[in-house]
């Protein structure tokens, strides 16, 4: 297939595809294709090989044991260069995203919440988020449009206005930031969330404030695919996942529905461990 543009086969019109306004069109399109990913910390290799698609709309979860390398697959996925990618490829919205700065994957619409959130000393909440969202959507807003939606999600994630004003961050409790990144998720409209962890070390009632306010983001913005790293199925029942992904040791080695979640918080990892090894599949 020929475009009157020059874009050719599964590329989207260049431009489009970079402003969260175009979405629409792609509900039916693989969103994300990450194939045989390889990345490599200072010296060890971290992924070994990872393989997932995700489409638009979609809920993936992502579990696995301590170490195996979650984190640092959402690392990787935003370009942080403190990782190398070795092998194997990106794609989303069907460009090859594998080398691209972080500024323009954020830009295109891919959004982390990570597992611990470094604190910015010296800049206030709503300033890193008009920087944010006027880079998102390229036009410069203004602090009274910034403060008018954040105030109104901050009501809807029962946060306190103060935050606004604070830094980034800076003396939050670990809830608070975690509220927090959904609120910054809320306002950047991403075409792709990735959250990590970030249901952990929250109390029971900010966990359903959390899962209560993702499920609000996706409803306003049913496109919006959503891949959650977590160690417990609680948030499973609230967000409920098309896929859950089991991540050992650098890959994802199994893929299911729903309840593949509820088996492996019951059974654990080792079992699935022993199995692989069984039949020399570990890897290594
Ligand atoms: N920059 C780096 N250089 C070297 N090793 C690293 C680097 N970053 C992470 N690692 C190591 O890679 C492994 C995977 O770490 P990662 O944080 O991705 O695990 P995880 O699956 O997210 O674990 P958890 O469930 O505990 O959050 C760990 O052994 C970690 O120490
Ligand atoms: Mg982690």
């Amino acid at each position: 297939m020929h475009r009157s543009d020059g874009s050719r086969g599964l590329h989207y019109p260049h431009s489009a595809n970079l402003l969260d306004v175009d979405a629409e069109h792609l509900s039916t399109k693989t969103l994300l294709a990450i194939e045989g990913l390889h990345a490599k910390g200072d010296t060890q290799e971290i992924l070994r090989g990872v393989d997932l698609q995700v489409g638009s709309g979609e809920i993936h979860a992502i579990m696995g044991p301590n170490g195996s390398g979650k984190s640092t697959l959402v690392k990787v996925l935003l370009g942080n260069p403190a990782y190398t990618v070795t092998a194997g490829t990106i794609v989303y919205k069907g460009k090859d995203i594998t080398a691209w700065p972080t500024d323009e994957r954020a830009k295109a619409g891919i959004f982390m919440a990570h597992q611990d959130p470094e604190a910015i000393s010296g800049v206030p909440v709503i300033q890193l988020l008009r920087q944010a969202m006027s880079a998102r959507k390229q036009m410069d807003l203004s602090v009274l449009e910034v403060r008018v939606a954040m105030m109104e999600w901050m009501k809807r994630l029962d946060m306190d206005p103060s935050f606004a004003e604070r830094h980034l961050n800076e003396g939050f409790s670990g809830g608070e930031k975690k509220r927090n990144e959904i609120l910054q998720m809320a306002m950047l409209e991403p075409d792709l969330a990735i959250l990590d962890e970030t249901d952990s070390g929250l109390d029971v009632d900010a966990l359903k404030i959390v899962a209560r306010g993702i499920k609000t983001i996706r409803d306003s913005r049913p496109n919006l695919a959503v891949v959650l790293i977590t160690h417990y199925q609680r948030i499973l029942e609230e967000v409920t996942p098309d896929k859950v992904h089991l991540f050992i040791d650098g890959r994802i080695v199994s893929s299911d529905g729903p309840e593949l979640a509820a088996k492996l918080e019951q059974e654990g990892y080792e079992s699935w461990r022993n199995s692989l090894a069984l039949i020399g599949d570990t890897g290594a």
